[in-house]
């Protein structure tokens, strides 16, 4: 029987996707020809004739006499077509002296091994006074014959006149917009999921007069739900967008917008709009995209409550076919502008359609995003589950792509009976059975495995990640995977996936445990980097140095997950992205392909993390903000990043941005402390030449540093620096108002140059050069205190070991005008930094739930005063609050730096003293180590901040930008 229903269902579908003719033409029935146009009487006795006497417009007009039952009236042998959707239009009007009476429109159908059933297409109250219009539309989706159209009328006798009957084809029923309104007073197509009642009323509308009241809701899922089976195409994407009120004496609620799809009988539920907060009267807009990306046998989209059986009002439905813009096709395709393969990760929808056109033109890689994790494939015990990999599969086959496989074990996105009850033996022979099952069921089609993904943390004494696989088994979850993945396709390429590897920190973490692991014989064919990375950090020289060290391990090497966010921290959100700041992108992945270009013979492959900005993961990661970290747009149109790799020559130029704090420099050639209180901004490697640029703002002019990557000593190596139009040239001999000293890697340059905004700095070697170009602006001096080498004893008193320190005052206004500040001293000692604020602060308040607005000093750190856009990974904003109440700050997890601090507060008359301690395990801690540092002091007043003050940082944000915090160096 269900086997029955499905070939019906699935019969019913395939009745849906009528062909077309293309603008199939209306149907026309004006009568103004003198025939009825093949209307015919229906019922016995009843006549049908033009008249000249009445007509809606022309001259003409059909008349029904003769009638003696509701259902006689005229018939048409209807033209409908299975599967089509019409719009039915008709103008009616009484005959005179006729009572006011209800003339429909219906159709009578008989379906194939059906009984004749009847339709009512549209209605209205017609008198012998005008004309009234009658709409609605029509669809039929069985096989049928005996179509007829007919008008009837609700008065059994009644005469009445016809015009202008229009039967409109609207194409295709996925490309149909459907709206409710309910302004007719049905439920229009609203059904409910269980015993929930519908019902249109006038008791609130949103627009209009009505809305669906939706009561008697036995479940939280239950309420109403609308079959869109049908009225979506497979790959088609659809705005949805429905209000929502809650009903009388409901306090408070949460709605949302899902779909129930069944696809082979299996149901899966979609939120289109998890359940968002409605507050007590008001309408609220529930809104999103669905597409639809399997075949489906069932399509339902339903309104629910995450939990609670309130009642509720829902008005204004709208469904709407969004057209993709085609891909353009007069472009070069990626995959045969770059030396290794070119990847995209892709999900089940992103092989459809547009999407599906773009990946097969541009890329000869693919992987899987979701579809081959754990929780995918073996979401219960023993249970696989192949249908989406194996649809992923296939269409990597079909298009000669390399597939990678992501991947086999992974501490996230795991299903939690994985580990339940699971000791060392059980938990491994689940490993194996899932690893084997994989790898074999798509031997020789998977070139190359993650076999495991992120399990290093290099902020672990061993480097490795406190997952509950490295909890239960040790290092032995990794040798049983390789070791089974191995047995299982011995030809398959076997990784080791990890983020951030392009940090030095991270990157030797994995280095040790390849190199331990090989030493092994576990076999590891090679090392992906994700390579995760945003706007500004890392440089791609940290990509390259990565690697380069790697390449030392004799291990394959690919870049597996690439994007590059616009933003540079876990909390701003951009309404739109500014071109600038795509063309800035592009430059970004222009360094990053040279990178890869130059590394070719290390590196297989480079796969980005999708193909285009609107299905990146980064939309929903780290939290819900518009990105654009691809090569495409949201309309799958190639971006200065696209030209980036086709060819960059296309890229605009770019415009660069330095700060030049006031400083003044002796011109020797020395590399001193001034220019280490900042990074150089780096200019990337081009051939072998690469530079790194600072500026200073001296009474004079403008002090320019460049630090010259260049092995190869020649005399036509130079500096050349532009300020305003005019040019000064730097040899390697020097230059005027320049010194020049050789450096281990090539040569640095000083030079003093007349102050100016617009600067370029090219440095040549040979045929090549590589260019700075852009603005420099003036700024404040960078601040620079002492820490004294002591440790004090942390217990709020301060003791006489804090005198060895400099006292320094928080006299940077952030917030307010006046308020509370701190005199700051630091200390350190073996790997701890030791940080005393001395509060003024009269009225202490902790009032607010947020840490920041209570009274509270904040102690920024930055151990390798990277100053960077963005916090790096050991980068901490460490709180104390009057009270001693600690909280730390850091990346969006803050891992790195979240156990860092202890520190002891202590009211005292006026105001406060915070002791505190921060470890600095990152970097090693010897007299002349600079930390970037800061320290800020928050004034509450009641439940919120009223001032706020700093050391160094002026901008307000420090606590997202480590780049305008000052320096402290160990003495
Ligand atoms: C991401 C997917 O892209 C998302 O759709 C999913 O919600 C979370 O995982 N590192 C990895 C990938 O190895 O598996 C992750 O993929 C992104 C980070």
């Amino acid at each position: 029987m269900r086997t029955l229903l499905r070939a019906l269902l699935a019969a019913a579908l395939l009745c849906l996707a009528p062909a077309l003719p293309a603008h199939a033409a209306d149907h026309v029935y004006d009568f103004e020809d003198g025939t009825t146009q093949g209307w015919a009487p229906r019922g016995d006795g009843v006549s049908v004739t033009v008249t000249a006497g009445a007509a809606h417009g022309g001259t003409g007009s059909l008349l029904t006499t003769g009638r003696t039952a509701t259902w006689h009236g005229a018939t048409l042998a209807a033209p409908f077509v299975k599967g089509v959707t019409y719009r039915v239009s008709a103008y009616a009007r009484l005959d005179t002296g006729q009572p006011d009476a209800t003339i429909a429109l219906t159709v009578q159908r008989t379906p194939a091994g059906g009984e004749t059933t009847y339709e009512r297409v549209a209605a209205a109250t017609v008198t012998d006074g005008a004309w009234v219009r009658l709409a609605g539309t029509y669809l039929f989706t069985a096989d049928s014959t005996d179509l007829q159209l007919y008008a009837e009328s609700s008065d059994a006798t009644g005469r009445y006149l016809l015009d202008d009957v229009v039967l409109a084809p609207q194409g295709d029923p996925t490309r149909e917009p459907v709206t409710t309104g309910f302004e007719d007073g049905t439920a229009q197509d609203w059904s409910p999921r269980a015993s929930a009642v519908l019902a249109a009323t006038t008791d609130a509308a949103h627009e209009g007069t009505r809305s669906l009241a939706v009561t008697g809701r036995s479940a939280s899922w239950d309420g109403p739900a609308f079959n869109v089976l049908g009225r979506m195409g497979k790959g088609d994407k659809y705005d949805l967008s429905v209000w929502v009120r809650l009903g009388p004496d409901t306090p408070s609620g949460r709605l949302g917008l899902s779909i129930e799809r069944r696809s082979a009988g299996t149901p899966s539920y979609e939120r289109v709009v998890p359940p968002t907060d409605v507050p007590a009267g008001e309408w609220v807009r529930l809104a999103g995209t669905y597409t639809l990306s399997r075949d489906v046998d069932f399509l339902s989209l339903y309104l629910e409550s995450d939990t609670g059986t309130f009642p509720f009002y829902l008005d204004d439905f709208a469904m709407t076919y969004v057209a993709p813009k085609p891909i353009q096709t007069d472009i070069p395709a990626l995959k045969d502008r770059v030396p290794f393969t070119l990847g995209s990760a892709l999900t089940l929808p992103d092989s459809l359609g547009v999407h599906g056109e773009l990946l097969a033109r541009h890329f000869n890689g693919i992987t899987p995003g979701n579809e081959m994790k754990w929780d995918a494939t073996e979401p219960r015990e023993g249970e696989f589950a192949f249908a989406d990999a194996d649809a992923l599969v296939g269409f990597g086959v079909e298009h000669g792509m390399t597939i990678r496989g992501h991947t086999l074990a992974w501490h996230s996105q795991t299903p939690a009976w994985v580990f339940e009850n699971a000791d060392k033996a059980t938990l491994l022979a689940r490993l194996e059975n899932h690893v084997r099952t994989l790898v074999t069921r798509y031997k020789g089609k998977i070139a190359v495995w993650d076999v495991v993904n992120e399990v290093v943390d290099e902020n672990q004494p061993d480097g490795l990640r406190r997952s509950p696989w490295y909890e239960i088994t040790g290092l032995d979850f990794i040798r049983t995977a390789f070791r089974v993945a191995h047995e299982a396709d011995p030809d398959a390429k076997l990784f080791i996936n990890d983020y951030n590897t392009e940090y030095p920190r991270k990157r030797e973490a994995l280095y040790a445990l390849v190199k331990k692991l090989k030493a092994e014989g576990v076999p590891i064919d090679g090392v992906g980097h994700q390579l995760h990375l945003n706007i500004e950090q890392p440089p791609a020289s940290n990509v390259e140095d990565t690697i380069e060290r790697f390449a030392t391990l004799g291990v394959r090497q690919q870049v597996t997950e690439l994007d590059v966010s616009v933003y540079t921290d876990f909390v701003s959100s951009y309404d739109t992205i500014a071109s600038e700041l795509l063309a800035e992108q592009g430059h970004r992945y222009k360094e990053l392909f040279d990178v890869f270009r130059r590394q070719a013979a290390r590196l297989d492959s480079v796969t980005v993390w999708g193909e285009s900005d609107d299905v990146s993961w980064l939309n929903t990661w780290p939290i819900t903000r518009l990105d654009a970290p691809l090569l495409f747009d949201r309309d799958l149109q190639a971006k200065p990043a696209y030209w980036a790799v086709a060819d960059p020559s296309k890229l605009s130029p770019r415009v660069r941005r330095l700060e030049a704090p006031a400083a003044e420099v002796v011109l020797d050639g020395k590399r001193d402390l001034q220019w280490d209180l900042l990074p150089d901004a780096p200019i990337a490697r081009v051939g072998a030449v690469s530079a790194g640029l600072q500026a200073r703002t001296g009474a004079a002019g403008t002090y320019v540093l460049a630090e010259v990557t260049d092995p190869t000593v020649s005399a036509a190596d130079r500096v050349t620096i532009t300020v305003g139009g005019v040019t000064r040239t730097v040899t390697r001999a020097g230059g005027p108002r320049a010194a020049v000293r050789p450096t281990a890697a090539g040569y640095r340059v000083e030079a003093l140059v007349p102050k100016g905004t617009d600067v370029d700095v090219t440095v040549r070697d040979g045929g090549t050069a590589i260019s700075w170009t852009g603005k420099v602006t003036a700024a404040p001096a960078v601040k620079l205190t002492t820490a004294a080498h002591r440790a004090p004893v942390l217990d709020g008193v301060v003791d006489a070991a804090w005198r060895a320190a400099p006292q320094v005052r928080t006299g940077t206004r952030i917030q307010g005008t006046s308020g509370a500040s701190a005199a700051v001293r630091s200390l350190w000692n073996g790997s701890t930094l030791y940080v005393l604020a001395e509060v003024t602060d009269p009225v202490l308040s902790e009032e607010s739930a947020d840490a920041w607005q209570q009274d509270s000093v904040e102690i920024f750190v930055d151990p390798g005063n990277g100053k960077t856009k963005g916090y790096t990974d050991d980068d901490g904003q460490y709180r104390v609050s009057f009270s001693g109440r600690l909280t730390v700050g850091g990346t969006f997890d803050a891992a790195g730096v979240k156990d860092n601090l202890t520190a002891v507060a202590k009211v005292v008359p006026g105001g406060y003293v915070v002791e505190a301690a921060i470890k600095v395990p990152t970097v090693p801690l010897r007299p002349g180590t600079l930390l970037g540092f800061d320290v800020q002091v928050n004034d509450a007043t009641g439940a919120t901040r009223t001032a706020a003050a700093t050391w160094s940082d002026a901008t307000g944000r420090s606590y997202l930008d480590t780049s305008h915090w000052g320096v402290l160096r160990l003495s």
